[in-house]
């Protein structure tokens, strides 16, 4: 079962990669389109809602408490959307997606990097933290992933922020790890710096 509510706007330039845009607790597929605009102007978007809710709040999988999170639900998840990103793959005609995830987003999107990597070509992860305490051994293989992380985040603990990007790191992946003065809320730098980056992988 991978159907989820979710909004597709077709690429508008051919050389720019799709994006996978996930968005934070209490979000819906329509939260990140501007921001997906806005980094990356021309790219097709894949923008699904959460199927978890918190209180109402669409979420990307169950937590027990704020940054605690259900391990099983968050692998059962991961996969789910990856088998979405798959289906809609095939029914759309795109390439593998960049994910641009925030928060709760970005949290799944670092889940299914490590059980899933050749789901997505890169990822932009925005106020992400680890997502699995004992993740599987992934070969990310050079994928280019931008973790932008708050300096005064009251979720994301500096520590934990560097251990995901060592997490990815060791598994291959190539890490750009910054930490931005702000808090777990996104700042005009986040747009710019996602900008830049992706402008430079592509
Ligand atoms: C999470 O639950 O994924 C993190 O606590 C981030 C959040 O959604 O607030």
């Amino acid at each position: 079962e991978s159907a989820f509510i979710h909004r597709f706007e077709p690429a508008t330039s051919a050389g720019s990669p799709p994006l996978l845009l996930l968005h934070g607790t209490g979000g819906d597929e329509n939260d990140l389109v501007g921001l997906g605009k806005m980094i990356s102007p021309g790219s097709a978007l894949l923008s699904p809602r959460g199927r978890v809710l918190e209180h109402g709040m669409p979420r990307f999988f169950r937590r027990l408490t704020e940054g605690v999170f259900d391990e099983e639900d968050v692998r059962r998840r991961a996969l789910e959307l990856g088998d979405f990103v798959a289906d809609a793959r095939q029914q759309y005609g795109i390439t593998a997606p960049v994910a641009v995830g925030f928060s709760n987003g970005a949290n799944i999107a670092a889940a299914l990097l490590l059980l899933k990597p050749d789901a997505l070509a890169g990822a932009i992860l925005l106020r992400a933290m680890v997502p699995l305490s004992d993740p599987p051994k992934a070969a990310l293989d050079g994928k280019p992933i931008l973790l932008l992380s708050g300096q005064a985040d009251p979720i994301v603990s500096a520590s934990n922020s560097a251990r995901l990007a060592a997490l990815l790191s060791e598994a291959g992946a190539r890490v750009d790890h910054k930490v931005l003065p702000a808090g777990h809320q996104l700042s005009q730098a986040d747009v710019t710096l996602s900008r830049d980056w992706i402008g430079d992988v592509e």
